[in-house]
Formats: C-alpha cells, structure tokens, sequence
C-alpha cells in the first residue's frame, strides 16, 4: 500500500473522498496505473466508458492525486447547456449583462480556476460550445459575458463521455481539433461485465453499505449471489449494481440477499428495451447450468419481436398475428397468459388506432 497524498488517497485500499473505489488491484488495475501516471501532470485527460462505469470517481481520483488536489473540483455536465446560455456558463457574466443576468455569475472555468474542471458528456457539447471551449483550452483566458477584465485560469482538465468520439469527430459532430486537445492521455474504463474478478468485493461493499444505510442486519454475500450477479450484462453498470443490492438488501429485510427478485424488478430497463444480444435473464441466471430455456420464455419473445416489427399492431396486414400467421384471438389469449402488454410496442403510432 503507497500513500501519494497523506489522507485524501490511499492507494491499494483505495478512498476517494472517504468512498472506497473497489477493484483498484483487479479489473480497473490498468485504469488505476493510467490514472497515477497522467495525476501528476497538467495533461489533460479523456475518460471512456458506458454510463456506471466510474468516469467520475475515476476523474476525482486523478484531481486527489494532482498537484491541483487543494483547489476545487469543479463538475459540469455538458449535455445540459442551454445554446443561448453558452457563454455565460463558460466564462460567466457580469451583473446587467442580459436580461436575466441579476447577479454577476462566474463561468465553468474561474469556479474550477487552480482545480480541476470535470466536462462530464463532453460529447454531447453543442459545435458553437465546442468552440468556445477551445478558445479557452488555447488560451488558458475568459472574459465575463457583459465584462472588459481578462482573467487567466489555470485549470486542470478531465474530460469524460460515454460516446465514440473519434467516430462522432468523422462524422463533424464533435471538432477534431478539439478532440486532439482533450486526448492527449485518454483512459478507457472497461463495463462492469468485463471485470468478473471485481464483482464479489463490489457485492461485499454494498451489501455492507445498504445494511447500513437502511438500519437492517448485514447479510453475507454467498457463491450463489455472486454467480449470479456474474452472469448478468449490467446495462447501467456499477451505479445499476449498487441499485440491484439496495433492493436486494430491502427485500430480504436483513435476512437474507433477495437478489433474483432484485434483479428482476427493473422497471427502466425492461419497459423501453429489450435485452441487448447475449443478455441473460435473470430467473435463467439464477438456475446454474440450465441453458434451456422455458417454453412461456421463447414464445414471449417471440411475440414481442411480432409486435415490436408490428410497431404493437396485432390485426390486420401489417399486424402481429399476420406476421406469426396466427389467429388475432389466438395471439391475445396468448399475450394474457404471458402478460405481453402490446402497449410497450406503441410508442410511436398514434393513441386512437384501433389493434
Ligand atoms: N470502482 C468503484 N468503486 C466504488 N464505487 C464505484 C466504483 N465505480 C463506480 N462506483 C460508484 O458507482 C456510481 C457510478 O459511478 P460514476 O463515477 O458516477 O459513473 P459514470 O460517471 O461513469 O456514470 C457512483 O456512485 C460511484 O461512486
Ligand atoms: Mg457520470
């Protein structure tokens, strides 16, 4: 264990503003050495990976262990700039500087000034804003909207996103010169599903920390749980994880981890979207060594992939029961018993049409 900073962080048990970061040692060790390298410099940093992943635990983690680890860290979420609203968020403006402007206000980057500046969903910056921030990145300089005074600001910058960057910078989405500025170092975080080794002391951690939260009885984590948390595909990642074992906690009322009930109830997830490739269920996940599915299972499926073609249609030529050449009647008496609700296959045609 090596300490860079006396008690802000500790590397190998690892805090980061006193929350434990999991897996240091294991499935994020590469992204831990990255982290160490790039903290001490003034370079920037581009963080990858899906929502959940950790980007920003990882981006405070790297502002900790920086010489900027006394000034502020300073978030801010790119995606949710109003465009009329652009300059004034990243350079602030001076009192009476628009209508609106009751107060002077400071920009992104003089709150952040001798910190970091996180740009979490860098990649959903409008192009105008895009080249606003450049400007600044060159310059290391703003000026108040509505103000004469030049300020300089040294600021570190983390970037983060969960797109494809380079893809979006072929396609003139996002500026490449920009894109060139933030990733001198980038980082890629893995999901959770490729850090097998890391899901017990996940589990262990916040099973301990829901207990806590919600005054129930710790309950230990078994072989069996962590199977089966193993073998799901985790969409949302360690933030859908810490989620899943709240419930899980909740619903075992400190007696035991109802984990398949826990993992069943994902209203978001399940409503909007089917499961993604290669996902497996969570009552198939929760019988070891069962790789066959149940019938009610595929014929499920089956008539959801009818509907979902059928846009929730189920009479008439372009409707489900045409497309499975079955009876209309047959198919609804089917989708009771299954609990298929066609409504989730509507979203897009019109209330009043008749099925
Ligand atoms: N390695 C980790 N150890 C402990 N907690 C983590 C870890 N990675 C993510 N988390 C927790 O999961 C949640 C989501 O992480 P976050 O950094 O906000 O993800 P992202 O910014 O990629 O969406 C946060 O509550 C965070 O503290
Ligand atoms: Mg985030």
């Amino acid at each position: 264990m090596s300490r860079i900073s006396a008690e802000r962080l500790i590397v190998g048990d690892t805090t980061v503003n006193a929350e434990r970061l999991i897996g240091g040692d294991t499935g994020l060790s590469a992204v831990m050495n990255r982290a160490r390298v790039v903290a001490a410099s003034n370079a920037p940093v581009l963080l990858f990976g899906e929502t959940g992943t950790g980007k920003e635990i990882i981006a405070r983690f790297i502002h900790e262990g920086s010489k900027f680890h006394n000034g502020p860290f300073h978030r801010v979420n790119c995606g949710a700039i109003a465009p009329e609203l652009i300059d004034s968020e990243l350079f602030g403006h001076e009192r009476g500087a628009f209508t609106g402007a009751v107060a002077t206000r400071k920009g992104w980057f003089e709150q952040a000034n001798g910190g970091t500046l996180f740009l979490d969903e860098v990649g959903e910056l409008s192009l105008p804003a895009q080249v606003r921030l450049l400007r600044v990145v060159q310059d290391g300089e703003v000026v108040r909207v509505g103000g004469e005074r030049t300020f300089r600001v040294t600021v570190r910058i983390v970037a983060a996103t969960h797109r494809d960057l380079p893809a979006m910078v072929e396609t003139q989405a996002f500026r490449e010169d920009l894109y060139y500025r933030l990733s001198v170092f980038p980082i890629v975080i893995p999901p959770l599903r490729d850090r097998p080794a890391d899901i017990r002391a996940f589990a262990d951690y916040f099973a301990e920390r829901a207990a806590d939260r919600f005054g129930l009885r710790g309950v230990a984590v078994s072989d069996d749980d962590v199977r089966l948390l193993a073998a799901y595909h985790w969409p949302g990642n360690v933030r859908e994880m810490a989620a899943v074992i709240d419930r899980a906690v909740l619903l075992g009322q400190g007696r035991s981890l109802n984990l398949s009930a826990a993992l069943g109830q994902r209203p978001s997830v399940d409503a909007t979207s089917p499961a993604p490739p290669g996902a497996i269920s969570a009552e198939r996940a929760a019988q070891p060594g069962n790789t066959v599915e149940p019938l009610d299972d595929v014929i499920r499926r089956h008539i959801e992939r009818a509907l979902e073609a059928a846009h929730g249609r189920i009479e008439g030529p372009a409707g489900a029961a045409r497309l499975l050449r079955v009876n209309p009647h047959t198919l609804r008496a089917r989708m009771r018993k299954l609990h298929v609700d066609w409504r989730r296959f509507r979203r897009f045609a019109p209330a009043s049409q008749d099925v």
